[in-house]
């Protein structure tokens, strides 16, 4: 990632299909002042005096969140999740919340199980701290249900725990690939037989369109399996750091009562940054607030561009490298259901020499696929993103994608 941040600012002229950032003009609606009176108006209106909401707004706050009513009454009517306040802990970013129930699910001995590929952020924080990963094959249906079986009873044969599986059920990055509903729920059953947590990480859903939503793994959740994981990187601004964690558990603590998970995820994130900025959280309250209080109005029309940029990028990939999923075709590619992350296997191994090629001959960048992967299979593909760009680059850094194969 270090490499890949370099070479993105040492060709500042190259179309980039590397990062997965926001499409920028879309910034231009956050007015921080107005929105923070937003927030502070409905705190006032709920009966906060003049000091409370400095209080509430400058001063230290709780590990848990401030705006964590607003996030539960969210994802109620958006995703039927259905979680009090104090199921949740506002994060920085999503990055912390993974970080911080990774840190609370894995006490010494007990390791974790991701898809193959899985996010990079997931694989760092593990890596920082400790944990023992095991890559779970996913061939794009869905991670192989017999090698997570496998992976456990490993673990219960060496005297460890396998505790928990990390995925991403809804256009994952890097592959874009989606969960179907009885893959889902396949997973659910094998978690509950195999006593496993499901992380479930899940900033790409909002992408999808009204009438094509599938049920996340927590709406699905009867059985207390699931912790999920969300941003509003992606359907506001990553600039703010605001992300959250469902953890509705009950776990039993002794002496004393049982305490949700979340308060655990609550108290590790002492140790780390204290509490999520207030005025960060109450930027992010008063957009939701301008929105009806759904995560998914405010992230509709950044979700419409996103499927405009996809069926660009992949109208144009059809152009250049004929229909997707062709094995045995010189370029293999592959179209998603939605999201923004589209998946090409090269026919030779993509590193960061190659890459330096593409950006130099052919002022292209995207990025190789192999930082993602635990085990083989990523060598030859990359990850191409078309969420920052404008139509006419997509168009462009498509062309120049097939000169760069052309001379291979
Ligand atoms: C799958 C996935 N999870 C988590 C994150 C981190 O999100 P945040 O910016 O909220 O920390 C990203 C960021 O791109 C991501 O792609």
């Amino acid at each position: 990632m270090t490499f890949l941040n370099e070479i993105v600012a040492e060709f500042p002229d190259a179309i980039s299909f590397a990062p997965g950032a926001p499409y920028e003009p879309f910034f231009a609606d956050i007015t921080v002042g107005p929105l923070l009176d937003t927030f502070v108006e409905a705190r006032r209106a709920a009966g906060l005096s003049e000091d409370e909401v400095r209080r509430h707004l400058f001063q230290y706050g709780p590990s848990r969140g401030i705006i964590n009513d607003l996030v539960a009454a969210a994802l109620r009517v958006d995703e039927a999740i259905d979680v009090p306040p104090d199921a949740i802990v506002m994060t920085v970013g999503c990055q912390e919340a993974l970080f911080l129930t990774l840190r609370v699910l894995h006490p010494p001995g007990a390791s974790l199980a991701v898809t193959d590929p899985s996010y990079v952020g997931v694989l760092a924080a593990a890596d920082s701290l400790d944990i023992a990963v095991h890559p779970v094959p996913d061939d794009g249906t869905g991670p192989d249900l017999a090698a997570l079986r496998r992976a456990s009873e490993r673990e219960r044969a060496a005297g460890r725990r396998l505790r928990a599986l990390y995925v991403s059920p809804d256009f994952a990055n890097p592959t874009g690939n989606r969960l179907t509903l009885a893959a889902r729920q396949r997973l659910l059953a094998t978690a509950s037989a195999l006593d496993l947590i499901l992380i479930e990480d899940n900033p790409y859903a909002f992408t999808a369109a009204s009438d094509d939503r599938l049920p996340s793994l927590k709406a699905l959740d009867r059985d207390g399996r699931v912790v999920h994981t969300g941003t509003f990187a992606k359907v506001a601004v990553p600039g703010a750091r605001v992300g959250y964690v469902v953890a509705d558990q009950w776990v039993e603590r002794r002496p004393g009562p049982p305490v949700r998970l979340a308060a655990m995820i609550a108290a590790a994130k002492n140790a780390v940054t204290l509490n999520t900025s207030p005025l960060a959280q109450a930027l992010i309250g008063g957009l939701l607030l301008r929105h009806g209080g759904s995560i998914a109005a405010l992230g509709a029309p950044k979700a419409a561009r996103l499927r405009d940029n996809r069926d660009v990028l992949l109208d144009r990939l059809a152009h250049h490298f004929g229909e997707p999923d062709q094995p045995g075709a010189g370029v293999r590619w592959w179209a998603p259901e939605g999201g923004y992350f589209v998946q090409v296997e090269l026919p030779v191994e993509a590193d960061d020499a190659l890459l330096r090629y593409s950006a130099e001959a052919f002022g292209v960048l995207w990025t190789p696929m192999r930082g993602f992967h635990l085990g083989p299979g990523g060598e030859r593909r990359i990850r191409l993103s078309c969420s920052a760009l404008e139509h006419e680059e997509i168009v462009e850094g498509a062309a120049r994608l097939a000169d760069f194969v052309d001379a291979l």
